[in-house]
């Protein structure tokens, strides 16, 4: 579960048959003397969500365990991988965009080698496109086989013909090494898949059906993470509130239950999850939140839109009115939440009626920020084939007037943190002014203060003196 390759972490064979490529090339550039100074380099771009990010870190765990290394550079790399989204057309473009730019890296330098994985990829047709019209990338693979790697590269580096895996079947490869990115910050992934079917949704399709860790795997995982020096754990799944790790010392875990566990562990740090769907999130959920010191106070709850009428299209399965129920009842257990959305704006048949039951919906939630996107006909999904396809200017204007309502809320919503004093983790110094740190507090935004960079990884006490739209300022407490 670390950079490290365990093999007795492996708990499926054909897992372990993949794997044990690794070391066939790790054999290979040790025979070549490319160790040490010469050994080769790789550099993967990752596009979308955090699901993405933390498979990214298993891929890095894969190269390095090959013994690549890793470069910021694509000039660089003899391995370049792409991890590609499907979500909305516009995450596919810049995929291919990217890596229509790499056709001249594989020209100056033959021995790259480029591959993709990830969502659009796990779409027959997409694969398809790049066996097709992009000759240089020499494999492609689904989101459930990220164990492939070391297989596929090994094929490539012995002159194998291009592969492209589509896996008929969704399963958990567990004991992937993982390089994460940051020492103090960590995605756990903890279930996989959706069996939600939304109407617009292209995730169910390339990610498969839900399937969860055992809990057991994730406890562990959060021990190793909390020893490492982690402070902030993510809990990651496309719908944690169907968590199910089946029984562990005679209880069944659930999504509340392994956040108990997980709380338990001693250390500092601060735990939380994303994202849950506003059907079933539970009250145990709400209950473990309000109870343990250690869960942050965010609440990620998709709303999508506030007209019902929509939310039946949208196949959301509740109302509206159910949905501010839900929130107030997370009010009520957890006083001063931080409560965000993703809207989505233009779906099919959406009148300005429809509109505006959303911006009611922005005003009544009482949003700290939402996460909106116009649209996007996704193939293969019920809603690319509706009638009444909103035109673009129509959702753009909607999305203008979104964004300030979305703007103004947060804005008030800020402003209740001037003079407090909140935990912050120190994250990073600050892109804009190298004497500042920037951080994560309990709230969702980041806190910018002064700070010497020795505190990054550290929890600082910062009294806010000064709220901006999407970011926090304060000074360090003594
Ligand atoms: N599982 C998470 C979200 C996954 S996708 C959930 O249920 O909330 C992240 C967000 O992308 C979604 O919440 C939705 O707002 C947006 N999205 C998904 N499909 C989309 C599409 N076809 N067009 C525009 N936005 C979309
Ligand atoms: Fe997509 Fe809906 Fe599943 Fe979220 S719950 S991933 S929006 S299908
Ligand atoms: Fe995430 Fe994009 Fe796939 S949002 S699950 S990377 S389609």
């Amino acid at each position: 579960m670390s950079e490290r390759y365990i093999e007795s972490a492996v708990t499926d064979p054909e897992t372990a048959e993949h794997l044990a490529h690794i070391g066939a090339v790790r054999a290979r550039l040790e025979k070549e003397g490319r160790t040490g100074e010469r050994a080769p380099k790789y550099y993967i771009q990752t596009f979308g969500c955090q699901q993405n990010e933390a498979d990214s870190e298993r891929l890095a765990g894969l190269c390095a365990a090959m013994g690549y290394v890793k470069t910021a550079l694509p000039e660089e790399a003899e391995l370049i991988l792409v991890n590609t989204c499907a979500v909305r057309e516009h995450a596919e473009k810049k995929a291919l965009s990217i890596i229509g730019s790499y056709k001249h890296i594989k020209d100056q330098n033959p021995a790259l080698i480029i591959g993709v994985g990830g969502c659009m990829v796990t779409q027959k047709a997409r694969a398809d496109k790049l066996k097709g019209s992009y000759p240089y990338v020499s494999f492609t693979f689904d989101t459930g086989a990220v164990d492939r790697v070391p297989a596929l590269l090994d094929h490539a580096l012995n002159g194998g013909k291009r592969e492209f895996v589509l896996s008929d079947e969704w399963k958990i490869a567990e004991g992937i090494p993982i390089r994460r990115e940051s020492k103090h910050m960590a995605w756990l992934s903890i279930m996989y898949g959706c069996n939600n079917f939304c109407s617009y949704c292209i995730v169910p399709y390339v990610r498969g059906r839900e399937r969860s860790r055992s809990a057991e795997a994730i406890l562990e995982e959060a021990r190793a993470l909390i020893d490492d020096g982690a402070r902030d754990i993510t809990l990651l799944g496309q719908n944690v509130n169907s968590y199910d790790g089946g029984p562990y010392d005679g209880r069944r875990v659930d999504i509340a239950e392994l956040m108990h566990r997980i709380c338990a562990l001693d250390g500092d740090f601060r735990l939380r999850f994303m994202t849950s769907h506003p059907k079933d999130a539970s009250d145990r959920l709400i209950e473990a939140m309000a109870e343990e010191e250690k869960v942050v106070k965010h609440f990620h709850l998709p709303v999508q839109s506030g007209s019902d009428r929509i939310l039946r299209a949208m196949n959301r399965k509740y109302t509206a009115g159910a949905y501010l129920e839900k929130i107030a009842k997370i009010r009520a257990s957890v006083p001063d939440v931080s409560l965000t959305s993703d809207i989505i704006v233009g779906f099919p048949g959406e009148t300005e009626e429809d509109f505006q039951a959303t911006l009611d919906m922005m005003k009544a939630a009482d949003y700290d920020m939402v996460f909106s996107f116009i649209y996007s006909p996704r193939a293969g999904t019920p809603a690319a084939s509706m009638p009444d396809q909103v035109p673009r200017e129509v959702s753009s204007e909607r999305m203008d007037r979104l964004l300030a309502l979305g703007a103004s809320i947060a804005d008030r919503r800020n402003e209740r943190f001037v003079g407090r004093r909140i935990r912050v983790l120190a994250e990073d110094v600050s892109k804009t002014d190298a004497s500042m740190l920037t951080g994560r507090g309990d709230p969702v935004r980041p806190v910018h203060f002064a700070g010497d960079r020795s505190l990054i990884g550290q929890f600082v006490e910062v009294e806010i003196t000064g709220a901006k739209t999407y970011c926090l300022e304060g000074k360090p407490v003594r």
